[in-house]
């Protein structure tokens, strides 16, 4: 069982990482195996909607990790992805990032690396800005048939670097409980899959864009 986790922060080691850190923690005292991706500083291009993923299978660009990530997450059974907070929205760079991941992963096969696990975003912020954060990624989980896990307060936790983590006590219990929530759920869909007890199929997708 393995959790896949997306830092959206160009700082591989602050406050972002600090909080999956946390999470993974967990995740290893539950024998649940984690794999952390940046996405790291260089240059990220962003989705230019040219399509060509639907007949390639994959994102036109190959030269980041979008598409290693996409081939990492088919073979994972769940998904934290943790931003930091940049004028009230989550970093350009993890947005850039999962438009692309999704967008390319909507065709063929590549559905199944996201469709029906779990998955939940956390955020960190020094002060404000989290909860309308927090909203932005979720979307990603609602639109892709996935299912967003809970915790006792939403996911956020405060920090301005990865020394404030521990001390934000309410934020990092919120993250134990997270993880704790997912491994649960993740547990309870293999032992549902083990009893025959498989997702349903969708409706065909009939696209109607409002005025036609
Ligand atoms: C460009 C930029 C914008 C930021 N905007 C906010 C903000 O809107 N609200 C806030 O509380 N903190 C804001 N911060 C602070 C970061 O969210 C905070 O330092 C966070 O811990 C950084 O995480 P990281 O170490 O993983 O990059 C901002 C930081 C930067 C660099």
């Amino acid at each position: 069982m393995k959790v896949l986790m997306l830092n959206g922060s160009a700082n591989a080691g602050g406050s972002t990482r600090a909080g999956l850190d946390i999470m993974a923690k967990v995740f290893a005292e539950q024998g649940v195996e984690t794999e952390i991706v940046c996405v790291g500083g260089k240059p990220l291009r962003d989705c230019i909607g040219c399509n060509r993923c639907s007949e390639l299978g994959r994102c036109v660009f190959d030269d980041d990790a979008v598409n290693g990530f996409v081939g990492k997450a088919k073979e994972s059974d769940g998904f934290v992805f943790g931003t930091p907070v940049y004028y009230a929205h989550p970093s350009g760079r993890i947005l850039s990032f999962l438009d692309r991941a999704f967008f390319s992963s909507m065709w063929g096969d590549g559905a199944s690396a996201f469709r029906h696990k779990p998955a939940a975003s956390i955020v960190v912020a020094r002060r404000a800005g989290t909860s309308a954060s927090y909203d932005v990624m979720n979307k990603y989980f609602g639109i892709s048939q996935m299912l967003c896990v809970g915790s006792t307060y939403w996911n956020e936790f405060h920090a301005l670097t990865r020394e404030d983590v521990p001390r934000d006590i309410e934020g990092t219990q919120t993250l134990r409980n997270l993880a704790r929530n997912m491994t649960w759920l993740m547990k309870c869909i293999a032992a549902g899959r083990n009893d025959g007890i498989l997702p349903p199929e969708a409706e065909a997708n009939d696209m109607t864009n409002f005025v036609r």
